[in-house]
């Protein structure tokens, strides 16, 4: 009885309506009135009754089972939740990753418009966490030059002058080939340096010539042997291109650090597939470790056979910070072997990526500040860091963020994201679908024809040059003469309603080598005594399982 009754409940009322009206059309169809005003009524209501049904048949969706045809408003609505929340109900603060602020000042700057806010601050200065910059009463003249730092250690032979803001890494597969070709379009025009990722040296990164800082990640791509091992003879044949200007060692990135991955077969065309050295059509691994080594003294001399193979020039690594006494192990090493990185670059947990696990993007890796921190005081503790550039990526967009960043140990900044909007993304966050509505993270063809390179490759160029010119405003009302001048002390934090902190209180410095004269700094202390330059497992003897206290990172036995 209640199965016959179904069809009158409200949940089947909307099928019971439609299959009730196609079956008066198709009568009124039969009686002889076979207009179009009937037959085109009949075969939308039939369409729709037929769906209906297969609604209540499939068993993939429970929602339709129960509620056919109604259910897909339901669908339809979820697919366009975000764009009615960003363009309906956002706020100027509203938006994540970034907020629609941020997203239109990189979109101003890269357009030439104006990049100016009137009547004040929307931000809240009395909420817990807002963080400031202290100025100068007498502030210095606005100084026009493009602020350079030189990376290269003494045992590189080819130093690099670099900008302090550079195109962070993103390979040929997650991006588009115009992406590339525009992003090294901007940096060949503004003079900064445009990082591969680690998806190999592509014909894009070639074509136009701006400064290349090629990474080489697990899968060794662009230099790899037939079994994914790391092949010397095709590193040094790029590497020594006068174009790539650094070589970097990509360990980790923030957004899923520990975590490999894998460029489905299908998105594997043949020119991804030349450019990474892997069969085309095939399913293009990069396993979450590299096969080059496996301690962190073998690691120091891959840098040091990187270095050599490329001439010479800049070689470093990429990471974010996991257990802290990994890190340190590799500063054991860097002392043990005598070998040392010009580089390191420090990225934050609030990294981007083309598609991770949401655990990895959420929950896993230390954030940039504590991590930039953490390294920048290690290698002070080790009396390493006057020969070891740092530098430093997550959510880097205006020039406060660079500012904060050189504070807390940064020698110069990258930006991944912002670069991305300059190019138009508009955060639709739909890089893993393939189907990006802009052309930037996209191998498909007709939607790649969206990014226009010349045009993007001038925004580009406008957004790193507007921000290096907010900087040096920043640096002038500061009273100060470059950047790297930031120090915590310009620095301040609303810790909680009633008190406000200084950067130099929360985060403070060692003094140089106090690791190696035995340090009692509890962040330091007990992973310095866990740490071997023999493996990146904690030692046995010292490990004490550890609790992570933030701010500051003291590191404290539980
Ligand atoms: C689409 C995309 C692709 C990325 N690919 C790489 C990569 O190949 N290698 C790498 O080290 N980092 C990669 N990253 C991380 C960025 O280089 C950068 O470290 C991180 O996103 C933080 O910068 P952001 O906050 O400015 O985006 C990628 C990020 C994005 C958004
Ligand atoms: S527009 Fe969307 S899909 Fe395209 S790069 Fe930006 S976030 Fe990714």
């Amino acid at each position: 009885m209640q199965a016959l009754l179904l069809p009158l409940t409200a949940r089947f009322f909307v099928l019971t309506s439609v299959v009730a009206i196609a079956v008066i059309l198709l009568f009124a169809d039969l009686d002889g009135y076979s207009s179009i005003y009937v037959v085109i009524p009949l075969i939308l209501f039939t369409v729709l009754a037929l769906i209906g049904i297969h609604d209540i048949i499939q068993t993939r969706h429970a929602v339709l089972r129960n509620y056919p045809l109604m259910a897909h408003i339901r669908f339809i609505l979820e697919e366009i939740r975000p764009e009615i929340r960003q363009y309906f109900l956002e706020s100027e603060k509203d938006g994540t990753p970034f907020s629609r602020d941020k997203r239109a000042l990189v979109y101003q700057r890269a357009k030439k418009a104006l990049d100016k806010r009137p009547f004040g601050t929307q931000n809240d200065v009395y909420a817990s966490g807002y963080e400031w910059l202290d100025h100068s009463m007498a502030p210095k003249s606005v100084v026009k030059e493009p602020f350079r730092v030189v990376i290269g250690g003494p045992d590189c032979s080819k130093p690099y002058s670099a900008s302090i803001f550079n195109i962070s890494a993103m390979s040929f597969g997650a991006l588009s080939p115009n992406a590339i070709r525009a992003l090294n379009i901007g940096a060949k025009k503004g003079d900064f340096a445009h990082d591969t990722g680690e998806g190999g040296y592509s014909p894009y990164h070639r074509e136009n010539g701006g400064d290349i800082i090629w990474e080489i990640g697990s899968g060794y791509f662009s230099c790899r042997k037939a079994d994914g091992t790391f092949c010397a003879e095709k590193f040094a044949a790029h590497a020594k291109s006068g174009q790539i200007k650094m070589v970097e060692l990509k360990l980790s990135q923030g957004a899923k650090p520990g975590h490999g991955g894998v460029l489905p077969g299908a998105k594997v065309s043949a020119e991804i597939a030349a450019t990474r050295g892997v069969p085309e059509g095939v399913d293009c691994i990069s396993p979450s470790r590299h096969s080059a080594f496996s301690t962190p003294i073998e690691m120091m001399q891959f840098i040091a056979t990187m270095r050599k193979l490329s001439g010479g020039k800049p070689t470093g690594f990429k990471l974010c910070i996991g257990h802290p006494w990994e890190f340190l192990a590799v500063c054991k090493a860097m002392l043990e072997t005598e070998i040392y990185p010009d580089f390191i670059v420090v990225d934050g947990k609030e990294g981007g990526t083309g598609a991770a696990p949401l655990e990895f993007t959420d929950h896993l890796g230390m954030p940039l500040r504590e991590g930039l921190n953490f390294v920048h005081n290690a290698l002070i503790g080790i009396n390493a860091r006057d020969r070891i550039k740092l530098g430093a990526a997550g959510k880097i967009i205006s020039a406060f963020d660079i500012a904060r960043v050189m504070a807390l140990g940064a020698d110069w900044c990258n930006s991944a994201r912002g670069f991305m909007f300059a190019l138009g993304c508009i955060q639709s966050q739909s890089c893993h679908t393939d189907k990006c509505p802009t052309g930037v993270s996209t191998q498909d063809k007709v939607r790649q024809r969206a990014l226009v390179v010349p045009d993007k490759g001038e925004r580009v160029f406008n957004f790193q040059r507007a921000t290096v010119e907010a900087l040096a405003e920043l640096v002038a009302a500061a009273g100060l003469d470059h950047p790297t001048q930031f120090s915590p002390a310009h620095f301040s934090r609303r810790v909680s309603p009633n008190e406000v902190k200084s950067f130099t209180e929360l985060y403070p410095t060692l003094t140089p080598g106090e690791l190696l004269a035995g340090t009692s700094d509890r962040r330091f202390e007990t992973s310095w005594a866990m740490a071997s330059a023999k493996e990146f497992r904690a030692l046995p003897r010292a490990a004490s399982p550890v609790r992570l206290k933030a701010p500051g990172l003291s590191l404290i036995p539980a």
